[in-house]
């Protein structure tokens, strides 16, 4: 799981998201922002670190509209021509992907008619199509809405779905087809 959070000490609901899957056999949780409090990716490790894994979890807060800054450049500098994708660019095919994301907005705001206007799936369209271009399967995101207003025990009906989520997945017990099609993954069966 690449794991993204400019101020973990800030966070309140990712963290305790990653902390919830954390110890799970099979699971890595690869916190970028530590790793790389500079932004100086090492490319040949993070690609060696995809080719061990079958399933690629991008955890992040919601940053207008997107993802923290640390995740944008890791996909402009892993995701390499004859690697990721074009000639010979075959490495990730096969695998599955998808984006783990907290927001400040609520779900109601995430709709043609809300003030945020656009659905999650529409405002993650950019990895859609980046996992599509590599040849992976791309599921529906793991949203957690209106994540400024839950605090402590609030989160831990989040926390045991995300945990369950990823449980399901490692046993191969997630309809990936629902999962593929659903507007969040929150809502698929696990
Ligand atoms: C720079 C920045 C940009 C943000 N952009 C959005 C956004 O576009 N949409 C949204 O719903 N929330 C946005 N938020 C709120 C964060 O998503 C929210 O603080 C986060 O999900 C809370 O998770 P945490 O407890 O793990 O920090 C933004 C917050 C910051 C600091």
């Amino acid at each position: 799981m690449l794991f993204a959070h400019p101020v973990l000490e800030r966070s309140r609901v990712n963290r305790k998201l990653m902390e919830g899957v954390r110890e799970l056999e099979g699971v890595t949780v690869h916190d970028l922002y530590e790793v790389y409090p500079t932004f100086g990716i090492d490319v040949a490790r993070e690609q060696a670190l995809c080719v061990e894994h079958d399933v690629l979890v991008f955890q992040h807060p919601f940053y207008w509209y997107s993802a923290p800054a640390l995740i944008k450049e890791w996909l402009d500098l892993v995701l390499e021509h004859g690697w990721a994708y074009g000639k010979g660019g075959d490495a990730l095919r096969g695998k599955l992907m998808f984006n783990a994301v907290t927001t400040g907005g609520g779900d109601d705001a995430y709709h043609r008619g809300g003030y945020n206007r656009f659905t999650m799936r529409e405002l993650l369209a950019p990895f859609d199509q980046t996992a599509y271009l590599c040849g992976l399967r791309y599921l529906a995101p793991f949203v957690v809405h209106g994540a400024l207003r839950l605090a402590g025990e609030a989160t831990a009906p989040a926390v045991a779905a995300y945990r369950g989520l990823i449980e399901a997945i490692r046993e191969e017990r997630l309809d990936l087809d629902r999962a593929q099609a659903a507007a969040s993954l929150a809502e698929v069966e696990t």
